[in-house]
């Protein structure tokens, strides 16, 4: 799939829109437009209605240890700064950057790669921001320019090696960087804090300095203790919660995939340490089922675990949930979902102050005099199990997924181009967006054939009763071939056409989206028709 073309068409069709575009945009920073809120408020509402609110607490699901409950919050985005200390992501939530002083660009040091190339007794590294066969090219190409060589001279280059990161780089002298023309222009790497911070109160000072939540879930583990003590939770239990959170990354690119604010979907699933691998297993799979119900299948979809070396020691399981996003080069997967074990770090973190993650067993991180680095709060976030009397830290299971890069993986499978009878039976290609029809931003369309002899009247009836349930859309502008084709563009599943023969005997036509059939039911059916198939 061409990324360009779904990158034009959610423009088009007010998908998405570059935020403040008409001030030249400001990176990173995107705005759904009347599409595009549709389809991600219904990403998110199929993630809430699937994970919290239709969920059985009193059956045993498959796979899982025992029943178990969930529930939800909705945190503000900035807390108290101690929280950020005693997360870690005070200290520890920052990337590495490299600038250049040449083209004034900044870039990830662990996102550039690049190829040893020499010619004429001259070596230099020359980085890219891409990979694979991408990376290649593009270091052949730049290679080529700077030794001021032709492309059929290409065999004069010597080539030392492939693609290789550039962390693994000591010396930064002899790197021509992805946008400079002469070697040696990129400084040493550079710790970044990728929060953003700002200034609570009119005073103004260091001390009224809070950030915005990098992740919605250090709220759910500082409520932790107000949910049990307002409810009748008992573990094993989650707490759910969709909201915004923001990081300032360096590089952000590849549309929504990578931006500054974005929205997440997490769970912090809070079981006992002797089932916390079992529930760790569940959730992983469960969550992975979640993506290929709503369309995701196929294998442009992933599931990895972490290899055992890349786990911090408290956790027995980390695994991804990646999608190969078309702007990745071939074979490459991008992160959709991250489900991790995270034993009982946050709690205890939040309860004794920060620990050092390196410590084992885990110890309270303390400065050079001897005291806590970040203090905790003080407050007991230990659980009582009322029928066996055991005190312990609940151990806590995190499935935590983007609610941008679910509704961009969605459009990406679902953009499609194939071709369709136009109003004279004459194939003609057509562009579709076969997205789920829980997903689809306008569930069905409502159309007379022609604007006269009542059509209109009779079609306006229908669709004023059908949006009592559901988002549903009137035209009656242009040929019904071109009316079809919009609806397609857009994601709607049906299509309900008001006929000639409707107004003898109150039936219309239903249109799939994706088969093309079509079929007639009386108008009186139309909700329960499109009730079954909008599941
Ligand atoms: N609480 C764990 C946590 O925040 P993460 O892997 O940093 O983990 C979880 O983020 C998910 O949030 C990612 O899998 C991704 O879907 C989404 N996400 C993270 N950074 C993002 C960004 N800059 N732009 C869009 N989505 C992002």
């Amino acid at each position: 799939m061409d990324m360009e073309k779904l990158v034009s068409l959610c423009k088009r069709r007010g998908f998405l829109f570059q935020s403040s575009d008409i001030y030249g945009g400001l990176q990173g920073f995107w705005d759904y437009g009347p599409l595009g809120v549709e389809l991600k408020r219904n990403v998110k509402n199929a993630w809430w209605r699937d994970m919290v609110t239709s969920h059985d607490e009193s059956t045993q699901p498959a796979n899982g240890p025992s029943p178990f409950e969930m529930t939800g919050l909705d945190c503000t985005i900035i807390m108290h700064p101690q929280v950020w200390k005693c997360s870690g992501h005070y200290d520890l939530f920052h990337d590495f950057m490299v600038d250049c002083r040449e083209s004034r660009k900044r870039y990830r040091h662990d996102q550039l790669q690049g190829r040893w190339a020499a010619y004429n007794g001259q070596r230099i590294f020359v980085a890219t921001e891409s990979g694979g066969e991408e990376g290649c090219e593009n270091a052949t190409r730049r290679a080529l320019k700077y030794f001021h060589l032709r492309t059929k001279q290409q065999d004069r280059l010597e080539w030392d090696g492939d693609l290789q990161p550039l962390t693994a780089i000591a010396d930064l002298t002899a790197v021509l960087g992805p946008d400079a023309t002469e070697p040696g222009t990129l400084t040493e790497p550079r710790e970044f804090n990728l929060m953003f911070k700002t200034i609570v109160g009119a005073l103004g000072g260091e001390e009224d300095t809070v950030f915005l939540r990098p992740e919605t879930a250090q709220g759910i583990f500082v409520n932790f203790k107000n949910v049990v003590d307002s409810t009748r939770l008992r573990i094993p239990f989650g707490i759910a919660q969709i909201g915004k959170s923001f990081r300032n990354e360096i590089t952000p690119r590849n549309f929504t995939f990578r931006s500054r604010e974005f929205e997440q979907m997490e769970i912090e699933f809070f079981c006992h340490p002797d089932s916390s691998h079992a529930w760790y297993q569940y959730w992983r799979d469960r969550r992975m089922r979640w993506y290929t119900d709503l369309g995701l299948a196929g294998d442009r979809l992933q599931l990895r675990e972490h290899d055992r070396d890349e786990l911090s020691h408290y956790s027995t399981g980390t695994a991804d949930i990646e999608y190969a996003f078309p702007f990745l080069p071939d074979g490459e997967f991008g992160e959709l979902e991250g489900i991790a074990h995270r034993g009982d770090f946050d709690l205890r973190s939040h309860m004794e102050g920060k620990l050092d993650e390196k410590s084992q067993p885990l110890e309270v991180e303390l400065d050079e005099e001897g005291n806590p680095k970040h203090r905790g709060s003080g407050k007991d976030l230990t659980y009582r199990d009322e029928a066996s009397g055991e005190r312990y830290i609940p151990h806590v299971i995190e499935p935590s997924a983007g609610a941008d890069r679910a509704t961009l993986a969605f459009l990406c499978e679902a953009y499609s181009e194939d071709e369709a009878p136009d109003d004279k039976g004459k194939m003609q290609s057509r562009t579709v967006l076969k997205l789920h029809p829980r997903l689809a931003p306008i569930k069905a369309a409502v159309f007379p054939l022609v604007k006269k002899d009542g059509m209109p009247e009779k079609a306006r009836e229908l669709y004023r009763s059908l949006k009592k349930s559901w988002n549903v859309f009137y035209d009656e502008k242009g040929a019904v071939g071109r009316r079809y084709r919009r609806q397609d563009e857009a994601g709607t599943p049906y299509c309900i056409t008001v006929d000639g023969e409707s107004l003898t005997n109150d039936t219309v036509t239903i249109r799939d989206r994706d088969t093309l059939k079509q079929w007639r039911v009386p108008i009186a059916q139309c909700g329960s028709e499109l009730h079954d198939r909008l599941q």
